[in-house]
């Protein structure tokens, strides 16, 4: 059963059915164990794949082009210093030539429309690698690394998520939650909440697929029983350095640090998209550090992030296994 992805382009969530969310789980799967076991069978031999870079990347780069690389194929990264798209050429006009030569686009950058002007404009799937509104691919990482950290039907998984609520992995997570039956809730300040309308729509989903749904401003109310705590960063991409000191401040309250852990479920698992501030080893941290004066991690504490909990780095290798499968299930069905 190939659940009818051929072609299908990958905009946000809400594109997916909750049958094709578990095809592509269960083949990413089966093709992990064929890496490694040394057994993958190459199946994108001479097929190309356009990655198209606004905003930086390590893991979903990595992904992309490992997972092309390991089955045969090949990849083309583009940005705007290198590249017409943008200042010289419209979207819809990249859309047109890329897909020409292609066999499938990705793109990350600030805005949900050019991905989806991509999509309307390119013959070949196109699929988001983040936008200001949706991370869809780390869904299907974070989905896969709960199933097989946890051994139950995603079902029956209790997670949250505590920080910044409102932009791409909050709203992301509301939905693939909705969407999957699953038991979930937020932990943030009413200001970072998911906008009225998405969680109207989140619940609307949810009344038909038995999800739970919690958004709440008490943290530890988010966090209790959870067998999986997720965070990400207070400050996305694309947002001014200058809001740092009072997202901090706001914050603080929703620190993953090993009280706040201690309210999950017991043998619970601490996850995160990264990049991740647990300590004082990046520039972007010292700066915080250097506004506020908080010492050690922002989000998270280095004191959960290095304990046996943390699962964030089986959770990062999984970006390649499941972007391998949506690479496949996409372009050869
Ligand atoms: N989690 C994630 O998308 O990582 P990158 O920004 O490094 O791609
Ligand atoms: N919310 C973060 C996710 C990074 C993977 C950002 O947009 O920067």
């Amino acid at each position: 059963m190939s659940a009818s992805l051929k072609g299908k382009s990958l905009t946000k969530e809400l594109d997916f059915s909750a049958a094709q969310f578990h095809y592509l789980l269960n083949l990413a799967a089966e093709l992990k164990a064929a890496t490694k076991a040394g057994a993958e069978i190459q199946q994108l031999v001479g097929k190309s794949v356009a990655l198209i870079f606004e905003k930086t990347s390590t893991r979903t780069r990595a992904a992309f082009e490992v997972a092309m690389a390991q089955q045969g194929g090949s990849t083309t990264v583009f940005d705007a210093a290198s590249s017409q798209i943008g200042h010289k050429e419209s979207i819809a006009d990249t859309a047109q030539v890329l897909s020409r030569m292609y066999d499938a686009i990705m793109y990350r950058g600030d805005l949900q429309a050019t991905v989806e002007t991509l999509a309307k404009n390119s013959k070949v799937p196109v699929i988001n690698g983040l936008t200001d509104a949706w991370h869809p691919t780390q869904m299907l990482a974070d989905l896969l690394t709960m199933q097989e950290a946890s051994g139950k039907p995603l079902t029956d998984i209790k997670f949250s998520y505590v920080g910044d609520a409102r932009n791409n992995m909050g709203n992301s997570f509301l939905i693939t939650a909705a969407i999957l039956g699953m038991n979930f809730a937020i932990g943030a300040p009413k200001s970072l909440w998911p906008t009225d309308q998405l969680v109207a729509q989140a619940q609307q989903i949810a009344a038909t697929t038995g999800a739970t749904l919690q958004l709440t401003e008490q943290p530890e109310a988010a966090v209790a029983n959870s067998d999986f705590v997720h965070t990400d960063v207070w400050v996305s991409m694309g947002e001014p350095d200058s809001v740092w000191k009072s997202r901090i401040e706001q914050l603080l309250p929703y620190q993953v640090n090993s009280k706040l852990f201690s309210a999950a479920a017991a043998g619970a698992k601490f996850m995160h998209c990264l990049p991740a501030y647990h300590d004082q080893e990046t520039k972007v941290a010292q700066f915080a550090a250097s506004l506020t004066g908080i010492s050690g991690g922002i989000e998270v504490t280095d004191e959960v992030f290095q304990s046996a909990a943390n699962i964030a780095f089986e959770q990062a290798e999984n970006r390649l296994h499941t972007t391998k499968a949506l690479l496949i299930a996409t372009i050869l069905g």
